[in-house]
């Protein structure tokens, strides 16, 4: 099979959604959707009345009945939850995790990638972070139920995914281990299909792709993988999203953002000695940047910021006007914030005239842990696991033996991107959930795909200008 040029990026939360990746891969492009949080995405889209039964059609595919009846006898109302009402809260994710947040995940994930695979030919991929840990078996085990080619993961060192996707498409039970801080015994997830689904079914095994930001990191993968690499993305810090923390002591510019130096910079000759196909990413979205790439060995380019704001993708409609016009009216900028993320990884944040959007409601925000993606798992006194989060409330997280600094400056991006795609929670208090948007130092060449007497554009004109002749 011919390589794919172009792979439209995966955009948490739910902003590389199915819809956008439907219509990059009817392009003829590795259209990819987000992996991440689907359960509580898919929870809030039937909560939000599922308004053009997408989700119910979906559900209505899904191999196991009584499982996808479940999920809308849970979460499903019709004609939609009141405006002031709180979502349902999903229960988070833990070592041990209830059934049928197992079953949500599942199910949430078929959801996705069958709705991005339905009505073309085309090739569809699934983007995971490695930091997310806990949910990935069981994502992983809807995606591939519903037939997804690739799968692609970041933010970390995705080393057991491999051999996992493996035993799960021979409907083989997988591992996953935990990283604890504080180490002790060790400490893994497992996904049984077979007693999950009570058959043994063999799926089709997904081409996997791996996010590096070095050749080195490259190279210890493909040995110290427990599965086949088929190929990885090699992502510049100038992408949008988390981007790979500087390599050294940390420094930051006069607008506090970290430095990226000589030692950050990719050698693309090593990784094309890798002898495997690879695609770049970070400020590659353009014609003469795929071609550049292509020269230097890549089959081509990942792109994320010029889909993230087009027609089709997950983005609020009123945030992604603002933006545009933002633009338009060159009053955007993108900050490289070094704290925002509970991860500790850069964060790339939108911001308008030198401000966040929302930040004087951010401000105001009572800090809470309630969705859970970003908690790490730690080792109390007693031996015993328990979770927390940099982006919680401070006293909580400093009694959990959590280090006060690493408090500082800290967002709840888990609420902040489900804010951005339009199901921000509500809480009993009152306080709405403020968006925080994300894109690359791409972003300013966004403006270019609006023409005079338009105020949006789609996945279409962006392959095409990508593919265009220079
Ligand atoms: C809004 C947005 C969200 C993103 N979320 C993710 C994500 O969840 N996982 C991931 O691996 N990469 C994520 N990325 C990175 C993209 O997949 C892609 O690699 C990157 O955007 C390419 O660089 P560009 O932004 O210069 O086009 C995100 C990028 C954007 C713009």
């Amino acid at each position: 099979m011919k390589e794919l040029e172009i792979i439209q990026g995966g955009m948490g939360v739910a902003v590389s959604n199915w819809r956008l990746a439907n219509s990059v891969a009817r392009l003829g492009q590795l259209g990819v959707v987000s992996g991440t949080a689907l359960e509580n995405v898919l929870a809030r889209r039937l909560q939000a009345g599922d308004p053009d039964g997408h989700m119910r059609r979906a559900l209505a595919q899904f191999p196991l009945a009584p499982m996808a009846e479940r999920v809308i006898d849970r979460y499903f109302l019709e004609g939609g939850k009141a405006v002031d009402a709180p979502f349902a809260i999903v229960p988070m994710f833990t070592i041990d995790p209830d059934p049928a947040l197992i079953e949500l995940t599942v199910v949430a994930n078929f959801v996705e990638v069958f709705l991005a695979r339905e009505g073309h030919t085309g090739k569809v991929g699934i983007n995971y972070l490695e930091k997310i840990q806990m949910p990935t078996l069981s994502s992983l085990y809807g995606a591939l139920l519903a037939g997804v080619d690739y799968v692609i993961v970041g933010a970390g060192i995705p080393r057991e995914i491999p051999g996992a996707l493996d035993r799960l498409a021979r409907g083989e039970a997988a591992e996953l281990k935990l990283h604890v801080e504080g180490g002790g015994e060790e400490v893994q997830m497992r996904f049984d299909p077979v007693a999950f689904a009570g058959e043994k079914r063999a799926l089709q095994r997904p081409r996997f792709l791996a996010i590096v930001s070095s050749s080195t990191l490259a190279q210890a993968l493909l040995k110290r993988a427990t599965g086949e690499i088929y190929g990885f993305v090699v992502e510049l810090p100038t992408a949008g999203g988390h981007n790979a923390p500087p390599r050294g002591k940390l420094q930051l510019n006069d607008r506090g953002e970290p430095v990226y130096g000589p030692r950050d910079e990719v050698d693309l000759a090593k990784i094309a000695a890798l002898g495997k196909p690879f695609w770049m990413a970070g400020s590659c979205g353009n014609p003469g940047r795929l071609r550049e790439v292509q020269e230097a060995g890549a089959v081509g380019v990942q792109v994320g910021t010029a889909f993230a704001f087009c027609e089709e993708s997950g983005v609020d409609g009123q945030l992604k006007s603002q933006v545009l016009r933002g633009l338009r009216d060159g009053e955007v900028e993108i900050f490289t914030d070094p704290a925002a993320s509970p991860t500790g990884f850069p964060f790339k944040v939108i911001e308008f005239e030198g401000k966040l959007p929302g930040v004087d409601a951010y401000a105001v925000r009572p800090r809470t842990c309630n969705l859970g993606y970003l908690r790490t798992i730690y080792r109390r006194d007693d031996g015993s696991v328990d979770y927390r989060c940099a982006a919680e409330s401070v006293a909580s997280y400093v009694k959990k033996g959590g280090d006060v600094t690493e408090t500082e400056g800290r967002k709840c991006l888990c609420n902040a991107l489900l804010a951005n795609v339009g199901l921000p929670q509500r809480r009993p208090s009152g306080y709405l959930e403020q968006p925080l948007l994300t894109a690359g130092d791409d972003l300013l060449q966004v403006a270019g795909f609006l023409e005079a007497d338009k105020d949006t554009y789609g996945a279409a004109d962006v392959v095409d200008y990508l593919l265009a002749k220079v």
